[in-house]
């Protein structure tokens, strides 16, 4: 299937479902506190998004238990929540996606528990300031290219490294549709960007290497040498002028 424009109409529905990923967020950043633990944010996060008229998405997408994943440390994306229990100075990354008429929002953040180091203070910053660079390229008549690179080109920039074997992702009536959108990249290169295309940016910045594997349960993803990782995502719609982002309150 081809990337696919969406209409006023989606895109005003995909608000929605962003809105309510976004209060989620909110609510559950408020709640992150030592002592915690993984699978009590699921449950605020299930619940919330509920009373807000929305689904999660994630809770059974390809057998994945939970509605919120819960990344600790050197875990990148896809930590099930569970007993594990929080500790000051742990960062976490909290992804949440959710469906609203038919229609999907994906967004994630990473905060930290009590006081966190320098260098986990930095790492969050420089994954958060990657996202918005490649925001700011998401723009009618660009390239794909122009996002992936901007996003590289900051994290790097700033002593860091870019996560390769996954990526953000085209998002609508399903939370992966195409094109794959990868956090490094040539600028000028790939499709070309339109209105109305819907996109789920995504840059996981490790403080070590960028390689990573499959840890316990066959879904967890962390870094290969066990360095620090974080992960901001926001749902962002191309207009004929500023990127839209939908995953806010
Ligand atoms: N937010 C993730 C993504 O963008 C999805 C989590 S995978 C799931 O791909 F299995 F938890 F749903
Ligand atoms: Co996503």
């Amino acid at each position: 299937m081809a990337i696919t424009i969406k209409s006023e109409r989606e895109i005003a529905i995909m608000r929605k479902a962003g809105k309510i990923v976004a209060r989620v967020l909110a609510i559950l950043a408020r709640e992150v506190r030592p002592g915690l633990k993984t699978k009590e944010l699921d449950v605020i996060a299930e619940r919330e998004i509920r009373k807000l008229g929305g689904i999660p998405s994630f809770k059974g997408y390809r057998g994945y238990p939970a509605s919120l994943c819960v990344s600790v440390n050197d875990e990148i994306v896809h930590g099930i929540p569970g007993d594990r229990v929080l500790v000051e100075g742990d960062i976490i990354s909290l992804d949440l996606g959710a469906i609203y008429e038919g229609y999907q929002g994906d967004s994630a953040i990473t905060v930290g528990v009590g006081n966190i180091s320098l260098q986990a203070r930095a790492l969050i910053e420089a994954t958060q300031g990657a996202l918005k660079a490649g925001i700011d390229q998401a723009r009618n008549k660009n390239r794909l290219g122009d996002i992936s690179a901007a996003v590289q080109q900051y994290a790097e920039s700033r002593g860091f490294s870019v996560v390769r074997e996954y990526t953000g992702h085209g998002i609508g009536r399903q939370m992966h549709e195409e094109p794959l959108i990868p956090n490094f990249g040539i600028p000028g290169t790939g499709p070309v960007l339109k209105k109305g295309m819907t996109l789920a940016i995504e840059p996981m910045l490790n403080v070590g290497d960028w390689r990573t594997r499959i840890c316990d349960n066959k879904w967890t993803v962390c870094t290969l040498d066990g360095s620090l990782s974080a992960h901001f995502e926001h749902t962002v719609a191309i207009t004929d002028g500023e990127p839209e982002i939908l995953t806010v309150e």
